[in-house]
């Protein structure tokens, strides 16, 4: 069975009382059940993880290789400052999609440089949690198509 991690850097543990007008009101256990159940109907295992710290994002990351074949990641600030995400993203060989609940764009200028985006495969960004679903969708295809 197909499998993908959905990952989540610093800060977002805290959705749903962080920020709601920016990041909305659904927690990131709301989000992450809306993908598990996605993902059945996908028939592809969904597990998800959070972490705040940039040395236990890049472990989860390496340890994906071993059993998912695709990665969602929301890396929080670390999007806009981390090389060693993004070198650890290039190491693990597997599609990754950057996601982001704001539109990075349209905020302040700092967010919109991304570390990451020219190593990964795509990158959905201003949906909110839906930036997450479609992420998913779009992952689900592309592995499927390789499958074939
Ligand atoms: C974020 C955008 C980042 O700029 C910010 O640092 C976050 C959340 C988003 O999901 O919109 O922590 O990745």
């Amino acid at each position: 069975m197909t499998a993908i991690l959905v990952l989540n850097g610093p800060n977002l543990n805290l959705l749903g009382k962080r920020e709601p007008k920016t990041y909305g009101n659904l927690t990131l256990e709301e989000i992450n059940g809306r993908l598990v159940t996605l993902g059945r109907d996908l028939k592809i295992e969904v597990r998800c993880t959070q972490s705040n710290h940039e040395g236990v994002l890049i472990d989860s990351l390496q340890d994906a290789r071993t059993w998912a074949q695709g990665v969602i990641l929301n890396a929080g600030g670390y999007t806009h400052t981390s090389v060693a995400l993004r070198d650890a993203i290039t190491a693990i060989g597997i599609p990754v999609v950057e996601v982001h609940l704001s539109n990075v764009e349209a905020r302040e200028e700092f967010r919109h440089t991304s570390l990451i985006s020219a190593v990964c495969i795509g990158k959905l960004t201003g949906f909110g949690w839906r930036s997450y679903t479609l992420a998913l969708h779009g992952l689900a295809e592309i592995l499927a198509e390789k499958k074939e």
